[in-house]
C-alpha cells in the first residue's frame, strides 16, 4: 500500500488530467475520510474513503488507467470481438488485466501505431470529428501519383463519402509516400490514393498525435511514458 498525492491517485483513476485535479482538491470539492483536503495532502486509495464533489467516491475498485502503444501488425482486426473469430488486436496484449480498447480503427491489413486505453474521457476527445489530431502514414504504392494527382491529395480530394480536407504528402522514394491527415474516414488513405490512380501495397501508421512509432518492434506494444501520456491529455 503507498501513500500518494492526491491529484496523482485522482488523475491515475481517470478523474481528470492532474492540473485539473490539483484545481479540484484546491477549490474544496475533494474530501478525504470526510475532511476537505487541501492541494499537497497525501492519501492511501486503499484505506482513506476519497470523495470529488460531481464524481463519486474512488475506491481501490476504481481502475488504474492505461495507455498502451502496440504495433499492430497485418491480418488482425482492429475491434474487442469479431464476428468471424478473426485474431483481434486484443489478442496481442493479453496480459493487461484492464479492459482496454482501441482508439480509432487500423484496417486488418494496415500496420503501425495503435493505442488501447482504458481512458473513455481520453478517447472521446481523440476521435472528436472536430479534434485536429495528426495522423501520419507511410504508404508503400504500385506507383507514384503525377504531380497533379499529388496537388489534388493536397488540396482535398473528392471521395463517394465527400471531399478530404488537405492533406500533407510527400514523395519518400520511388514506391513510398508520406501522408498526414487528421480525419479518421473509413480506409482513407487507400481511397484517397486510389483516386489519383496509387494502390496502397502497404501501409503503416507511424506517428498519431504526439506519439511516434518509433523502433517498437512489430506484434509488440509496450506503456506510454508519463510525459507521452500528458502531450495526449493536452490535446
Ligand atoms: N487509412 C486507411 O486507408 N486505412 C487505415 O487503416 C487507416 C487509414
Amino acid at each position: 500500500m503507498t501513500v500518494e498525492r492526491l491529484q496523482k491517485i485522482m488523475a491515475s483513476r481517470g478523474v481528470a488530467s492532474r492540473r485539473r485535479c490539483e484545481e479540484l482538491i484546491a477549490s474544496g470539492k475533494v474530501k478525504v475520510n470526510g475532511l476537505v483536503a487541501s492541494l499537497g495532502d497525501r492519501a492511501q486509495v486503499e484505506t482513506d474513503r476519497i470523495t470529488i464533489e460531481g464524481w463519486g467516491e474512488l475506491s481501490p475498485d476504481t481502475p488504474t488507467l492505461v495507455y498502451l502503444m502496440l504495433n499492430k501488425p497485418r491480418g488482425y482486426v482492429t475491434t474487442v470481438r469479431d464476428q468471424r473469430e478473426r485474431p483481434t488486436v486484443l489478442d496481442l496484449v493479453r496480459e493487461i488485466p484492464q479492459r482496454i480498447f482501441p482508439v480509432g480503427r487500423l484496417d486488418r491489413d494496415t500496420e503501425g501505431l495503435l493505442l488501447l486505453t482504458n481512458d473513455g474521457a481520453l478517447t472521446q476527445r481523440l476521435l472528436h470529428p472536430s479534434g485536429m489530431v495528426q495522423k501520419v502514414y507511410l504508404a508503400r504504392v504500385d506507383r507514384l501519383p503525377t504531380p497533379q494527382g499529388l496537388d489534388y491529395l493536397r488540396q482535398g480530394i473528392c471521395l463517394e463519402d465527400g471531399w478530404t480536407a488537405p492533406a500533407q504528402v510527400q514523395v519518400v522514394d520511388d514506391s513510398h509516400l508520406r501522408l498526414t491527415i487528421h480525419e479518421g474516414r473509413k480506409r482513407q488513405v487507400r481511397r484517397m490514393l486510389a483516386a489519383v490512380d496509387s494502390k496502397v501495397l502497404n501501409l503503416e501508421r507511424v506517428r498519431l498525435g504526439p506519439l511516434r512509432l518509433g523502433k517498437l518492434p512489430r506484434g509488440s506494444f509496450r506503456h506510454l511514458t508519463p510525459l507521452e501520456v500528458a502531450a495526449l491529455q493536452k490535446l
